[in-house]
C-alpha cells in the first residue's frame, strides 16, 4: 500500500465549509493520499506517517479545478470573429456553423490530436475533472463521433445536438428536433452523461429545448441547459423546470430566475471567459449569490466565444469583474463545478474523496487573482497520481 503525506502546507482550502470560510482553511496542514483518495487532512502536527512524503515548503495547496462546461472536440478556430468583436461586431449564435464545417471536415485522429492537446493545457492549469459536449457534428454520424471522442478523455460528456439549427434544415426545424430526440439520441446517449441545449435566439425555443431534455432524461441522460447568454430568456426557467443539474451563462437574469434558481437545486453556472472575449457585459455573482444560489465557474472552452481552457483565468475575472470574493470565486471553480456535474467525490480535500488536488506555487490562493495570467500550479495530483 502507498500512501504519501503532502505536509507543510502554507494554506490548505479544504472546502469542508465551516461559519465564515466556505473553503474551510486549514493554516501549517498535510494531506495523506492512499492510492487514489484522500486518507486525511488536518494539521501538520497531527499527520500520520507514510510511505512517502512531499514538502510543500509552505505553498498553498487547492482542490483540482472542475471545469463543468467545456466544447472541446472541433475543428478550425475563430480568430477572425474575435477579432472582429473586438472592434465592436457583436457576438451571434450563428459562427457555431463555421464550426461545425471545420469539425465535419477533420477527420478523427486531427480531432483527437487536438482534444490531447486541450487536455495538456487543462491539466497544467491545474483542472483535475473536465466536461466535454458534442455540438459541433450535427449530424447523426458526427455527433456520435464526438461523443466517442469525448469519452475517450473523460466521463463527463454531454449531447449538445440542440446547438444551433444546421444550415441543411433551415427550413425544417422540427425535422431536425425529431432527429435530435430519435435517431441523434440513439447515437450519442451509449457515451454520454448528460444532455444540453442552448436556449437562446438563434438557437432553439423554450419548446424545442424542452422536448429534447424530457427525450434525454427518458433514455437516462441528466440534464443541463444554455441559458440567458445574449437576453433575457426563458432557459434559466426551463432548466428549473427539468431539475437540470446546471442552467450556464446565466448574463441576463430577472428577479423571477434568480428567486427560481435559489429554491431549486440547480447551479448557476457563470462562464466569464465568455464575457471577456464577447465584450458583453459580466453576470452579476453577488445578486446570485446573495440569493444564496449555487454558483459554479467554468471556462466554456470554444472556439467562438471563449477560446480559453484557464480556470485560474475564471477565478481572477470572477473577483475582479463579477465582485465575488477570492474564496467564493476559488470554491465555485472547484466545488461548484463538482455541484454543476452531480458528483460529491470530487472538488473538496477530505477523507474519501478523490485525490485531485493542485499544488500552487504561492503562499495562498489569493495569489490566483492578485497575479492574473502567472502560471501559478507547480503540481497536479489527479486521482493520487502526479500529472
Ligand atoms: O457556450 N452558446 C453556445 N455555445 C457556445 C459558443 C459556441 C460557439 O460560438 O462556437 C457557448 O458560448
Ligand atoms: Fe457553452
Amino acid at each position: 500500500m502507498t500512501t504519501t503525506l503532502i505536509t507543510n502546507i502554507g494554506e490548505l482550502t479544504t472546502n469542508v465549509g465551516v461559519p465564515g470560510d466556505v473553503c474551510g482553511t486549514i493554516h501549517a496542514a498535510a494531506v495523506l493520499i492512499d492510492d487514489d483518495r484522500i486518507a486525511w487532512a488536518g494539521a501538520a502536527a497531527d499527520a500520520p506517517s507514510a510511505s512517502a512524503t512531499v514538502d510543500a515548503g509552505g505553498r498553498a495547496v487547492i482542490p483540482g479545478f472542475v471545469d463543468s462546461h467545456t466544447h472541446l472536440v472541433f475543428g478550425g478556430d475563430r480568430a477572425d470573429e474575435f477579432e472582429a468583436r473586438m472592434s465592436g461586431t457583436p457576438y451571434a449564435a450563428g459562427g457555431i456553423r463555421r464550426t461545425v464545417a471545420a469539425t465535419r471536415a477533420a477527420t478523427d485522429a486531427e480531432l483527437r490530436e487536438r482534444l490531447a492537446g486541450f487536455v495538456a493545457e487543462l491539466h497544467g492549469q491545474g483542472t483535475t475533472t473536465f466536461e466535454v459536449k458534442t455540438g459541433y457534428g450535427l449530424t447523426v454520424d458526427d455527433e456520435a463521433r464526438l461523443a466517442r471522442l469525448a469519452a475517450e478523455v473523460t466521463d463527463e460528456v454531454t449531447f449538445l445536438g440542440a446547438h444551433v439549427l444546421p444550415t441543411e434544415y433551415t427550413d425544417r426545424r422540427d425535422q431536425y428536433v425529431d432527429l435530435v430526440c430519435g435517431e441523434m439520441l440513439a447515437a450519442c446517449a451509449p457515451h454520454s452523461r448528460w444532455i444540453d441545449v442552448f436556449c437562446e435566439t438563434g438557437a432553439f425555443t423554450s419548446g424545442e429545448a424542452r422536448r429534447i431534455l424530457d427525450a434525454g432524461k427518458a433514455r437516462g441522460l441528466r440534464a443541463r441547459v444554455h441559458g440567458n447568454q445574449l437576453g433575457h430568456g426563458e432557459g434559466v426557467r426551463l432548466a428549473v423546470a427539468v431539475d437540470a443539474a446546471s442552467v450556464d451563462h446565466c448574463t441576463y437574469l430577472d428577479d423571477e430566475d434568480v428567486a427560481a434558481l435559489a429554491a431549486s437545486d440547480t447551479v448557476a453556472t457563470l462562464l466569464p471567459g465568455v464575457e471577456f472575449s464577447t465584450r458583453q457585459p459580466y453576470p452579476d455573482a453577488r445578486r446570485l449569490l446573495d440569493a444564496r444560489v449555487t454558483v459554479a465557474l467554468a471556462s466554456d472552452c470554444n472556439p467562438g466565444s471563449s477560446f480559453t481552457s484557464s480556470m485560474p483565468l475564471m477565478v481572477a475575472l470572477a473577483v475582479r469583474e463579477m465582485n465575488m470574493t477570492v474564496t467564493e470565486a476559488v470554491w465555485a471553480a472547484t466545488a461548484g463545478g463538482a455541484r454543476a456535474l452531480r458528483r460529491d467525490d470530487i472538488g473538496a480535500i477530505a477523507p474519501g474523496m478523490r485525490a485531485d488536488l493542485v499544488l500552487l506555487d504561492a503562499p495562498t490562493r489569493i495569489h490566483l487573482a492578485y497575479r492574473p495570467g502567472v502560471p501559478l500550479v507547480r503540481t497536479v495530483w489527479k486521482d493520487g497520481v502526479v500529472l
